[in-house]
Parts: structure tokens; C-alpha cells; sequence
């Protein structure tokens, strides 16, 4: 069965062809670098994008994957969470393209997508199992008992983990979106070199970045521009390590806790270097395995929605044409 999905929740417009949840025929994305000199996405400026990009972003994969739309038999997009403007762009995109031509259509959760990453790369992931998402917008821990039904156990209170790894780097000077780039800088430094504040490190599974944030601010605040200058690879890798530690703890209890086996990360932090050693050394310790999807699937991307899609249409068919965009949508509803 070959699943087109097509993702514009925020800044990036794609289109992927999936064929049975399992093989990327095409996975391609346009990333905005519109947003850098603001600092942030602007949601106006990113819907404004995705009207541009959806139509040739399309056409690419389908080249790319060498079918037609004729080949496909569902259609798949994201219906939030995310922004409105850039979410109704590729909703009413796939749902007009649906009706035209007699598709069977579905709405797709976009954190669902992010978990079903992994279910597309790891056949061998139990479908009970913890995972933890974390990017620019979500920083959540769920129990996944199967594909569909979630078990929230904890997530940020203000500001996402992607989001702290953003504001740092921007506070450093590395640009927007900084996370990678600060991941690749923090490879040369000691994470020794200060220590930043663990929020809420022993308590519960609700996480909170904004403190660290601000402690990071106030650090640099009080350095010389040389100091900086020379410490700069050491601030980051301090910073991170403050940061991944908190996650990294609390997964591990969770798998603990819960007695879960199989444990999976996923979101454009999921590609962060220290996260992904610190976290597979805890969890060999507890004999428990770590999955995470490759590079490409950790930051948004449609291919994780016509997955996710698919799976989906496997357990309920086909969803309404009639459904609309939702800015706020609850991963447990
Ligand atoms: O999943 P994603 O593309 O978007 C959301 O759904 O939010 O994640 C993007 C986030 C950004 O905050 C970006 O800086 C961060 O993932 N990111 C990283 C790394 N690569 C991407 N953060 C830390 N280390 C990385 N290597
Ligand atoms: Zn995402």
C-alpha cells in the first residue's frame, strides 16, 4: 500500500512517499531559512512559504519516487499540533487532492508521526514501549502501549528542549536554529567546565527550560568578551550536559518504573550527540535497548506522517474529509 504523506506543521514543507509504513520510495523536504534573521518561525511568513513550496515539493516526490498519483492509495497529512496557517496549507492541500482524484484520506497527530519514526526503522521495537520526544516545540515522555494508545507521563512546564537548545545558541551567537550547531561545538568543550542548574531533576516527569536558560543568560552576562571568546565550546557543552542529563534521568527512571523494556527517542533532538551516548549507557546499564531514528526522521519530515498515516488506516480506515486544522491537539484525546 503506498502512502503520500505531506507535513507543514512549522517550518518545513514535505512530501513523502512510504510504501507499506516500512520503505521511504521519497522523503523530501524544504527547510525555511526565511525565519534566521527574526530569530524565531514567524507563523505568517511560514504559512506564506509552505503556499510557495507545497506544489513543487510535491512534484519533486513523485519524481523522486518515480510513480504517479495514480499509484497511491492514501493520502496523509498532518492536522496539528503546530501553527495554524502553515497546518491548514498542507491539510487543505492533501484533502483537495484526495477528493479530486478519489483517494482515501487521513488526519495524522504530528507527535504520532514522530513516534512512528521509529516504528518505521525498527521493525523489532516492541509496540509497548517509552518513549521520549523532544523537540522544538515538545518535550514529553509517554508510554506507548501500542500504536494509537498513549499514556502521557510527563511533559515541559514552559519551554520545549529544542527550544532551550535554540535560545542558547542564539544567546551564543550561533544563529537560528542553533541546536545542531551547538551539539557540534559542545564536542570540543568540557562539560565540567560549569555547572548549570538541573531543573526538577528528581521529581516527578515534568521537565522545565526556561530556568536554565536564564542561567545560561546570566552567565555570559558577567563574562569578558575574551573569557567568552575562550570558553565558548566549554559553556556549550556545560549547557548541554545540564540539559540531556535531566531527560536522560527521568527516561531511565520511567523505564524503570514501568517496567518497559524497549525505550525509543525521537524529534530534531533525538539527533543530539550526547544525548544519544548518555542515554544508550544508562539504558545498558538497566539492560534495556534505545532506538532512534536516523538523522533525516529525527526533525520533521513527512515521511514519519505517511507512516504514522498508515498504521493509522490500518487500525480505524480511512478519516473524514471534514476535519480542519488543530493548533492544539492532545496526543491522548
Ligand atoms: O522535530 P523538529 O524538526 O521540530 C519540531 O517539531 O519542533 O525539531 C527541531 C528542533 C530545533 O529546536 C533544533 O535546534 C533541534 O531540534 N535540533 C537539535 C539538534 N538537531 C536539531 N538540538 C540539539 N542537538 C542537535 N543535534
Ligand atoms: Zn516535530
Amino acid at each position: 500500500m503506498l502512502t503520500l504523506g505531506i507535513e507543514t506543521s512549522c517550518d518545513e514543507s514535505s512530501v513523502a512517499l512510504v510504501l507499506d509504513g516500512r520503505q521511504i520510495l521519497a522523503n523530501v523536504i524544504h527547510s525555511q531559512t526565511d525565519h534566521s534573521k527574526f530569530g524565531g518561525v514567524v507563523p505568517e511568513v511560514a504559512g506564506r512559504v509552505h503556499l510557495r513550496k507545497i506544489v513543487p515539493v510535491y512534484r519533486q516526490a513523485l519524481s523522486e519516487a518515480g510513480v504517479s498519483l495514480d499509484d497511491v492509495d492514501l493520502i496523509a497529512a498532518t492536522m496539528g499540533p503546530g501553527l495554524i496557517g502553515p497546518l491548514l496549507v498542507g491539510l487543505t492541500f492533501a484533502k483537495g487532492l484526495a477528493f479530486a482524484v478519489g483517494k482515501h484520506f487521513i488526519g495524522v497527530h504530528h507527535i504520532e508521526g514522530h513516534i512512528a519514526a521509529n516504528l518505521l526503522e525498527h521493525p523489532d521495537l516492541q509496540a509497548n514501549h517509552l518513549t521520549l520526544i523532544v523537540s522544538g516545540g515538545h518535550t514529553m515522555l509517554v508510554e506507548v502501549r501500542r500504536f494509537g494508545s498513549y499514556e502521557i507521563l510527563g511533559a515541559t512546564r514552559d519551554d520545549a528542549l529544542g527550544e532551550a537548545f535554540d535560545k542558547v545558541a542564539k544567546l551564543m551567537g550561533l544563529g537560528y536554529p542553533g541546536g545542531a550547531r551547538l551539539d557540534r561545538l559542545a564536542q570540543q568543550g568540557d562539560p565540567k567546565y560549569h555547572r548549570f542548574p538541573r531543573a526538577l531533576l528528581k521529581e516527578g516527569y515534568q521537565f522545565s527550560y526556561s530556568g536554565l536558560k536564564t542561567a545560561v543568560a546570566l552567565f555570559l552576562a558577567k563574562l569578558s568578551e575574551t573569557e567568552f571568546e575562550r570558553h565558548k565550546a566549554d559553556i556549550a557543552a556545560s549547557f548541554q550536559e545540564a540539559a540531556v542529563s535531566v531527560v536522560v534521568e527521568k527516561t531511565v527512571r520511567a523505564a524503570l518504573e514501568r517496567d518497559l523494556h524497549d525505550v525509543s527517542i525521537s524529534g530534531g533532538v533525538a539527533a543530539n550527540s550526547r544525548l544519544r551516548v548518555l542515554l544508550a549507557e544508562r539504558l545498558s546499564a538497566i539492560k534495556r535497548r534505545l532506538f532512534y531514528p536516523s538523522v533525516e526522521l529525527c526533525t520533521d519530515n513527512a515521511a514519519m506522517i505517511a507512516a504514522a498515516g498508515f498504521y493509522r488506516y490500518q487500525d480505524e480506515g480511512p478519516g473524514e474529509l471534514a476535519i480542519n486544522a488543530v493548533p492544539y491537539l492532545r496526543l491522548d484525546e
